[in-house]
């Protein structure tokens, strides 16, 4: 059976898209790294939505994370049709006070196990010749982010892969999107020890954007007029914008 394999959809972004895929009723797979939140998640789904969802734990930024959720996946006997890399974590601080240690685990979440994934199950797909990818990246791939500097480049890293293999796949039958969402209502903020920005996104605003634009394979989307307007501000500037965010820390 083809599923819709979306990493991190045991909260924020990713579990709206959860809702959203499975109003369409499709067969869902969703992964995090806490057993909790995704047993959670799963009993909230398939109360809304009378269907059973699928979970694996795994935890994406350590290595061999990426390998561990597609084995898992694969020996459950599920065929992925629609990959959403999803799961991403940030980390708010000058470069020099973040550790080593910390940066590390957001570069392999954010880009390596979300390269990985797309190796795994592009082949798979070529040879259906059919499916879809969704990487998330954000409206900061598009210029560089004082306090923030390693998720920003991830996100940008993330947008030029995506764009670089969705042209590799357009003429075997596989679509890769890329979302870029503005700052949107969930956990990540908390996370990363800061305020939710004021005027932050309906988590399931972006999830419904999202999934109707993937639908239309839309190349890169970025939800919210604003978030689209703020990127005909001079690059410049929107670094000094961005260097703001670090006042939002508690
Ligand atoms: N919120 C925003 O303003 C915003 C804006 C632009 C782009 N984004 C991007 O949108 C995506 C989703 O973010 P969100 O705001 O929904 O964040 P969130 O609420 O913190 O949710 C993150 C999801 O990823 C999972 N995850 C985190 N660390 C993981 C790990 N090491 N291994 C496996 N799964 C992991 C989480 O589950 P566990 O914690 O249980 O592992 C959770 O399901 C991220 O890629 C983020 O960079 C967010």
């Amino acid at each position: 059976m083809s599923y819709v394999l979306i990493t991190g959809g045991s909260g924020g972004m990713g579990f709206e898209m959860a809702r959203a895929f499975a109003q369409r009723k499709h067969p869902l797979i969703i992964s995090g790294s806490r057993e909790g939140r995704l047993s959670a998640a799963k009993a909230l789904l398939e109360k809304e939505f009378g269907r059973t969802v699928e979970t694996v734990a795994q935890d994406l930024s350590q290595p061999g994370g990426a390998e561990a959720l597609h084995d898992k996946v694969a020996q459950a006997g599920i065929e992925v049709e629609i990959l959403v890399n999803n799961a991403g974590m940030g980390l708010l601080a000058a470069s020099e006070e973040i550790d080593f240690k910390a940066d590390e685990a957001l570069m392999r979440l954010n880009m390596i196990a979300l390269v990985e994934l797309c190796k795994l199950y592009l082949p798979e797909m070529y040879r259906r010749g059919h499916g879809k990818i969704l990487n998330v990246a954000s409206v900061a791939a598009f210029q560089p982010g004082p306090y923030n500097a390693t998720y920003f480049a991830s996100k940008a890293f993330v947008l030029s892969y995506s764009r670089a293999i969705r042209h590799e796949a357009k003429d075997r039958g596989v679509q890769v999107c890329t979302l870029c969402p503005g700052t949107t209502r969930t956990d990540f903020f908390e996370k990363e020890g800061m305020e939710v920005p004021p005027m932050a996104d309906s988590p399931e605003r972006v999830a419904q954007f999202a999934y109707r634009h993937l639908m239309r394979n839309q190349t890169v989307m970025v939800p919210g007029l604003m978030n689209r307007l703020s990127l005909l501000i001079p690059t410049g500037a929107r670094i000094g914008l961005s260097a703001m965010m670090k006042d939002l820390k508690k």
